[in-house]
């Protein structure tokens, strides 16, 4: 299995579960195989993807990862295929959000989606977790099951303020549990540039964390409504509206994303 990419903010609405679709389709149209995982109860990603969030049993990431394997519902990672050229989902849906107090009573508890994810055997490329608007239980093994973090970034102001809070969290994951997580960069969402206060934020990100050795990528991500019809069809921006700005930025973001896996 490839490198594993976990999509975190703990901020709601800045473009994660769009970040992963677009990611995990766009690696898969330019060959290289990918297995998303939906780690949000909320079930957006599994939604995106043209799946029913409530119909999936035998295949979600809460029998898999957070059912104890003697549990008679608890099932491998069953990942579905989402289309022809190499794609694939591990749904989610409301379940999980059981997820904090079941894994509380288990040892071990922030290993549960490392662990799943050992017993995955398809062959994929990159593996893309999309997170749940929090720093809880499930984020952070996320960051436990990860190599990488990508962090979408609204380019606002209130979204920054957000990223301290996040690294230091990243942190303290590297520090106990994760010493080989990397951040693999922050990506501007949300974008619209014709509010020039977005673009003094995107500046701040060139300006604030290079420095500090994190990456801002090239690849900005323009806000359309284009995303929410995406969203709704079930085909990501990428696939759905390729020539729409957003979708030529998660193109963009795919190229820049590997070239850094040198492939
Ligand atoms: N670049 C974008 N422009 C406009 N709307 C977007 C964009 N990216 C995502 N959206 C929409 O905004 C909402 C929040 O995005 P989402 O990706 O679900 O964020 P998160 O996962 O961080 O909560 C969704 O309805 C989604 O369809
Ligand atoms: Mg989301």
């Amino acid at each position: 299995m490839g490198p594993i990419i976990a999509v975190v903010n703990q901020k709601g609405g800045v473009g994660k579960t769009a970040t992963v679709a677009n990611l995990a389709w766009g690696f898969s149209m330019a060959g290289h195989s990918c297995l998303a995982v939906d780690l949000d109860p909320q079930g957006s990603l599994t939604l995106s993807f043209g799946f029913d969030p409530d119909a999936q049993t035998g295949h979600t990431i809460y029998e898999a990862m957070v059912l104890p394997p003697d549990h008679p519902q608890h099932h491998p990672m069953d990942p579905l295929p989402v289309e022809t050229t190499g794609l694939w989902l591990v749904p989610a849906n409301l379940d999980l959000a059981a997820a904090e107090l079941d894994l509380n009573a288990q040892a071990a508890r922030e290993f549960a989606l490392k662990r799943a994810l050992q017993s995955v055997s398809l062959p994929v490329d990159f593996v893309v977790i999309d997170c749940p608007p929090t720093l809880g239980i499930l984020t952070i093994n996320a960051l436990a099951a990860a190599d990488a973090v990508l962090i979408p970034v609204g380019t606002n102001y209130l979204s920054l303020r957000g990223l301290q809070l996040l690294l230091r969290s990243i942190q303290g994951v590297r520090a106990q549990i994760n010493p080989a997580l990397t951040i693999l960069g922050l990506v501007g969402t949300m974008y619209d540039r014709r509010i020039a206060h977005h673009h003094d934020v995107m500046q701040q990100l060139r300006r604030l964390f290079p420095p500090q050795g994190i990456r801002v990528f090239e690849a900005v991500i323009a806000r359309s409504v284009r995303f929410e019809e995406a969203a709704m069809t079930g085909t990501p921006v990428v696939a759905y509206a390729p020539g729409i700005p957003g979708a030529v930025g998660y193109q963009q973001l795919v190229q820049e994303v590997l070239a850094l896996y040198g492939v």
